[in-house]
């Protein structure tokens, strides 16, 4: 078993794993190298050969436990035929949803518009660079991708004004989003992705009574589907309110938490196996104070299963050395 499994299967405390979220990526020169020359960022995604040297590329320089596959949680609308692209300085566009079209779309057309990234999982699971170290697969969670779908952009602090207007389009969404994503689901399990991490970026964005139409019931869906495959499913439910009752609910195998919530009432209230937390801004400070504040977490999860990583991804302006010094620091503690 890989020490993120050891973590999260058999619940050990003394192991520390560490990855990160975004570790390929941005921060690191010889991805922007690579990203300079393939503006289509979609196009770059479904390059099994450049997504998998993009994968690799921070296990090459750091210790971390997990290769997390470079591809987007908005390759699922891609692959339901909705434009995607992605625009600089100002993040996804989306195209027009069409539901008539999805309703006719089977499941082997979806699965041949994105087979690269299943190609690109049965590489790097296979690597040498992976041994002992878990292979991640992900999806978006269907809250945020119906966020995107019909916002067609970032809602950054706000959700369009009709956003609910039709409700029975989005329960039809809903449905849709459910059965491809278990699609999805297992052809990156039978790719080779040893666990999944179910994203839901926006989860804080939304009232405490539609909860259960839009967040629990879809996301249980998906996290009992996951466990029926015999995999392990990691939830981010990103700025949700209130972690314990999602915990409750939903029932991950472990749950990862952002930073604006508090590590000491997480690891009192929630008897599940954590990931995350600490702020990716204090990767831009000093290695003192990084030292000391990423100390925090693993001290107050001491006797807790737990996967060191940030609570959201790692910025951009991100010194590669900070990196450096955060994995062996984790890892000599
Ligand atoms: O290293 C990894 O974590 C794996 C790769 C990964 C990407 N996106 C690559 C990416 C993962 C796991 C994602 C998930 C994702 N994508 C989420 C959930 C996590 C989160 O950040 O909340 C969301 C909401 C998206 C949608 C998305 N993709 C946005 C909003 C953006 C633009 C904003 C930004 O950071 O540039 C992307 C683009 C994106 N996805 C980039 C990367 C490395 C940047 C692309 C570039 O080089 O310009």
């Amino acid at each position: 078993m890989t020490p993120i499994e050891e973590t999260i299967i058999n619940k050990k405390t003394n192991i520390n794993p560490i990855w990160i979220m975004r570790q390929a990526g941005r921060y690191l020169p010889e991805f922007r190298e690579i990203r300079k020359k393939n503006p289509d960022f979609i196009k770059l995604c479904l390059n099994e050969n450049l997504s998998t040297k993009i994968t690799l590329q921070p296990l090459k320089r750091f210790d971390l436990d997990a290769a997390i596959i470079f591809s987007d949680i908005l390759m699922v609308p891609y692959g339901l035929n909705q434009h995607v692209e992605f625009k600089k300085n100002f993040g996804p566009l989306l195209g027009e949803f069409s539901l008539e079209k999805v309703l006719n779309l089977n499941d082997f057309d979806f699965t041949k518009k994105i087979d690269s990234i299943y190609k690109l999982i049965k590489l790097v699971s296979s690597h040498k660079l992976t041994n002992n170290k878990s292979t991640i697969g992900f999806i978006g969670a269907p809250w945020t991708l119906l966020v995107y779908i019909i916002n067609k952009q970032s809602p950054k602090l706000k959700l369009v004004d009709n956003f609910f207007e039709s409700e029975v389009l989005l329960k039809k969404i809903l449905n849709v989003l459910d059965k491809f994503l278990k699609i999805h689901i297992k052809n990156q399990v039978d790719s080779g992705a040893e666990i999944i991490q179910i994203f839901d970026s926006w989860a804080g964005l939304i009232n405490s009574k539609d909860l259960n139409e839009y967040i629990y019931n879809p996301t249980l869906s998906l996290v009992e589907y996951t466990k029926s495959l015999n995999v392990p499913v990691i939830c981010f439910p990103r700025e949700i309110k209130d972690y314990k009752k999602y915990c409750e609910i939903v029932k991950p195998d472990a749950i990862c938490i952002d930073y604006n919530v508090d590590p000491n009432f997480i690891q009192k209230n929630i008897k599940l196996p954590i990931q995350g937390g600490m702020d990716p801004k204090i990767l831009l400070t000093s290695k003192e104070h990084l030292k000391k504040e990423a100390k925090k977490y693993l001290d107050i999860f001491k006797d807790h299963p737990y996967i060191f990583n940030l609570g959201h991804g790692v910025l951009p302006e991100t010194d590669p050395q900070m990196m450096d010094y955060l994995v062996k620091m984790v890892k000599d503690y």
